[in-house]
């Protein structure tokens, strides 16, 4: 059984990881709108694990014994000024779920919740492996700059990305 505190906490990180699935939709169509496949694939992907870190907390808070809340979210943002912008929000937006999630953890061992405490291993490591990603994103997006040409060959070369970043990732749920 989840106490009240616990319960209100996962609520609060399923509301972030909720928005975080359309603040990567969001950008998955910008991406598309300007023809960037590889980039949009990406962050569609992207968004679909969102929405799976969101169900995995819905299910345990729900499986112990609480209510998972289902509530309205706030608005992403729908353009960025280039490609690096938009992976710098991404990379930024990471180390903010991270921070989030270690502030979780630390709420759960307060409470002596060590079920709670146990279920979030997976997350520590999630994150883990998304800053890690976005980390290597951003360094390549930094040594493109404003190359057209490095920009295609990254565009291509991000599926790469996709590939590796699931096959370390283990199941989703
Ligand atoms: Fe579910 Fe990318 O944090």
């Amino acid at each position: 059984m989840v106490s009240k505190k616990i319960e209100s906490a996962l609520n609060n990180q399923i509301r972030i990881e909720a928005e975080s699935s359309q603040i990567y939709l969001a950008m998955a169509v910008w991406a598309e709108v300007k023809g960037l496949e590889g980039v949009s694939k990406f962050m569609y992907d992207q968004s679909n694990e969102e929405r799976e870190h969101m169900l995995k907390l819905v299910k345990f808070i729900n499986e112990r014994g609480g209510h998972a809340h289902i509530s309205e979210l706030n608005a992403p943002n729908v353009t960025f000024g280039s490609f690096k912008e938009m992976f710098e929000k991404l990379f930024e937006h990471e180390v903010f779920v991270s921070n989030s999630i270690n502030e979780l953890v630390h709420i759960t061992l307060q409470e002596k919740d060590y079920a709670t405490h146990n279920f979030l291993q997976w997350y520590v490591a999630e994150q883990i492996e998304e800053e890690a990603v976005a980390r290597t994103i951003l360094d390549k997006i930094n040594m493109i700059g404003d190359d057209k040409g490095g920009l295609y060959l990254f565009d291509r070369d991000i599926q790469q990305l996709t590939v590796v970043s699931s096959a370390t990732d283990g199941s989703p749920v």
